[in-house]
């Protein structure tokens, strides 16, 4: 569903627009109505969006336009940071600077990639790194925040979401194949922190599902558990009870350093070979995937890509 981003994406209600080589997204009948720090405040005759985005410059994170007053507000904050309040008002146009990349309302939050020997959760938790921030987003590759021709890709994003899970109303977590998307999981993101939003008991849509809400997961976690060299190191885990390598299954699980026991002993015969290429993410086609060479279940199967996007709670348009 989500598997033709080929070049940045930037409309959100059918608007986008551009401004000094920044970016933005529109979002008609919202506006900030407290909370934010305001850099300028400007009334003009005819005042239009393109207009207010150009005084909104580098360090500014949200604007908004009045066709009523013809007044321009630029905020320093972007829309979802802590303290914002935002409101409906049909009046107001809200412009937004933030991710590179979104599809509708879906907006992409991480991407990480198979055998680019680079850890994933570490990535994940690496406070301040933000690839969609003004300064970093010219220079930051495009074929690493494609889904599909992704083959030159060599490295992570992480958007400044990720540091401000804020307003977050739902998750997806998707694992790519091949430049399609081969299963996910969509999870209530309402009231959730970056990390506690990934729990069976907050999916809402899933191509894994029944199971994997009514099965009992061993710790369904993104941290999950790292041990060192010779042990294990798993994450993004919905992942079965242990019962010994060779009859483990999961509905997903990304091996996140270059070794991982059971499969250098050999028994997990499709999760490949961490030890050249990690990380492993692993995802199974329906129901529960056998990672083990004696589970009951098919064997799970290795994605390219894993994705995490979000979508913002939005005060509810004005009836
Ligand atoms: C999402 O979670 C919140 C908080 O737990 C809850 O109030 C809300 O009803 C949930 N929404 C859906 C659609 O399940």
């Amino acid at each position: 569903m989500y598997a033709f981003l080929s070049t940045l994406a930037f409309v959100v209600c059918g608007a986008s627009v551009r401004a000094t080589s920044l970016m933005y997204t529109l979002r008609a009948g919202v506006r900030i109505s407290s909370g934010g720090t305001v850099i300028i405040r400007s009334v003009r005759a005819k005042m239009t969006v393109p207009f207010c985005a150009s005084l909104c410059g580098a360090t500014c994170g949200a604007f908004q336009v009045s066709s009523m007053t013809d007044e321009c507000v630029t905020f320093s904050e972007r829309f979802h940071t802590k303290g914002i309040e935002l409101t409906s008002d049909p009046e107001w146009t809200l412009g937004y600077s933030q991710s590179s990349v979104s599809d509708g309302d879906w907006t992409l939050a991480f991407r990480a990639q198979t055998g680019l020997n680079a850890y994933v959760y570490k990535t994940w938790v690496s406070d301040g790194t933000h690839h969609d921030s003004p300064e970093e987003a010219g220079d930051f590759p495009q074929v690493c925040l494609r889904l599909v021709d992704y083959g030159s890709c060599d490295r992570y994003f992480r958007s400044q979401i990720l540091d401000n899970w804020e307003k977050i109303q739902e998750v997806r977590f998707s694992m790519v194949k091949s430049g399609a998307e081969v299963a996910y999981a969509v999870f209530n993101g309402t009231g959730t922190d970056r990390e506690s939003w990934f729990h069976p008991s907050r999916i809402m849509s899933s191509s894994w599902q029944p199971g994997v809400t009514t099965d009992t997961l061993t710790r369904p976690e993104i941290k999950g558990y790292c041990g060192g060299t010779g042990t294990a190191c798993r994450r993004f885990k919905l992942y079965g009870a242990s019962l010994g390598c060779p009859k483990e299954w999961a509905y997903t699980v990304t091996i996140d350093a270059p070794y991982d026991a059971c499969v250098d002993q050999g028994h997990w015969p499709t999760a490949g070979d961490p030890a050249q290429d990690f990380p492993v993410f692993l995802y199974s086609q329906s129901g529960r995937g056998g990672l083990g060479e004696s589970a009951e279940y098919p064997l799970i199967q290795r994605a390219d890509v894993m994705a995490v996007w979000v979508k913002f709670a939005w005060p509810p348009a004005n009836k």
